[in-house]
C-alpha cells in the first residue's frame, strides 16, 4: 500500500549500519525507521554467499512483517550478495543496497580513477563494487581489500586505540606505499601501477568508526568515503518516485525528527548494542528501546 506514513526497515548484521541510520534521519528528518541488527549471528562478512543470502532475507522478513514501506540494506556484505533476492523476494517494495552509492561517491571523488576499496571477505570476494564502478567509470582501477578485524574492533569500540592503529596500519600502509614495489605483495589482487589509489572507500558500514585511524595510515591526500550519505540520498529519490516520501520531507532540510521516530531490534546482547550503538548513531540508545528478535 503506497501510505507514506508507514516506516522504513534498515539492517545490517549488528551496529554498523547504524552509520547510515544516522544520515538517513538526517535526510529525512520526519520518517520513522525501524533498524535491525543481527548481533546473534555477526559477522556476515566471513559467510559464504548462501549464508549471507539467507540472513539477509530472514532479517529483511522480519521488517516486512513490521509493515516497512522500504527497505534499506545497511551492510555492505549483504548488499553485495543478497540485493538481488531480497528484491525477487517483495516484489514492489523498494529495496536499496549501500554497494551502488558507494560507488557513486567513489567515482565522484576520484581524479586519477585509482580507487581502493576496504570491506569485509564476502563483499570482497563478491565483486559487487570493482562492477559498480567500473559501470560508472569504465577506465577506473579499483583494488579492493578484505579488512575483516576492523568489524570486530568497531564491534568491541576499539576503535581510536593502538590496536586500531597497529591493524590500520597492518592493513593499509602497504597500500598506500608511495613506492609501487612496496605496495606488490599487499594484496591478492593485481596491484595499481604507478600512484597509489587516491579515494579509499569504506566499503563496509562498520568502517567509518575507524576513519580517524584509517586517515592517519593513508595520510591527508587520500580521499575517504563510505555511502552512508549518498545512500540517504538514493533513497530520497527512489521514495519520491514511488510516492513513499512523507510530505514534511519533501523539500529538503526540514527541521529536527520527534524522538520516538527510531526504534531498534536485535537478535542478541540488547545491553552491547545499546552501549556500542550509541557511538554509531551519534545519539544514546537506550535498552529500553530495543527489542529482542528471533529470526
Ligand atoms: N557492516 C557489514 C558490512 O557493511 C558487515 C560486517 C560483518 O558482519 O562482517 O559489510
Amino acid at each position: 500500500v503506497a501510505d507514506p506514513s508507514r516506516p522504513i526497515g534498515v539492517f545490517d548484521s549488528g551496529v554498523g549500519g547504524l552509520t547510515v541510520l544516522g544520515a538517513l534521519r538526517a535526510e529525512l528528518p520526519h520518517e520513522r525507521f525501524v533498524y535491525l541488527g543481527d548481533t546473534a549471528r555477526l559477522p556476515y562478512g566471513t559467510k559464504s554467499a548462501e549464508t549471507v543470502v539467507r540472513y539477509a532475507l530472514q532479517a529483511a522478513d522480519a521488517l516486512v512483517e513490521r509493515d516497512v514501506k522500504a527497505l534499506i540494506v545497511a551492510c555492505n556484505t549483504a548488499s553485495s550478495v543478497a540485493l538481488r533476492s531480497l528484491r525477487e523476494r517483495y516484489g514492489d517494495l523498494p529495496v536499496i543496497g549501500v554497494v551502488e552509492p558507494g560507488a557513486d561517491a567513489a567515482v565522484a571523488a576520484t581524479r586519477s580513477g585509482c580507487i581502493a576499496v576496504i570491506g569485509t571477505e564476502a563483499t570482497v570476494r563478491g565483486g559487487a563494487y570493482q562492477r559498480a564502478i567500473a559501470q560508472r567509470r569504465p577506465d577506473a582501477t579499483v583494488i579492493a581489500l578484505a579488512c575483516q578485524l576492523f568489524v570486530a574492533l568497531a564491534e568491541e569500540g576499539w576503535t581510536h586505540c593502538e590496536v586500531a592503529r597497529a591493524t590500520a596500519q597492518r592493513y593499509l600502509a602497504p597500500l598506500f606505499a608511495r613506492d609501487a614495489a612496496l605496495r606488490h605483495g599487499a594484496t591478492d589482487q593485481p596491484v595499481l601501477g604507478g600512484t597509489p589509489a587516491d579515494t579509499l572507500v569504506l566499503g563496509c558500514t562498520h568502517f567509518p568508526a575507524l576513519r580517524a585511524v584509517i586517515r592517519e595510515v593513508v595520510g591527508d591526500e587520500v580521499t575517504i568515503v563510505d555511502s552512508a550519505a549518498t545512500t540517504a540520498r538514493a533513497a530520497r529519490a527512489l521514495l519520491r518516485g514511488r510516492g513513499l516520501l512523507r510530505a514534511e520531507d519533501a523539500a529538503p532540510g526540514a527541521t529536527r525528527p520527534a524522538p520516538a521516530a527510531l526504534s531498534f531490534l536485535a537478535t542478541d546482547g540488547v545491553g552491547r548494542f545499546a552501549a556500542i550503538g550509541g557511538r554509531f548513531l551519534g545519539r544514546e540508545i537506550g535498552e529500553r528501546e530495543i527489542e529482542l528478535v528471533e529470526l
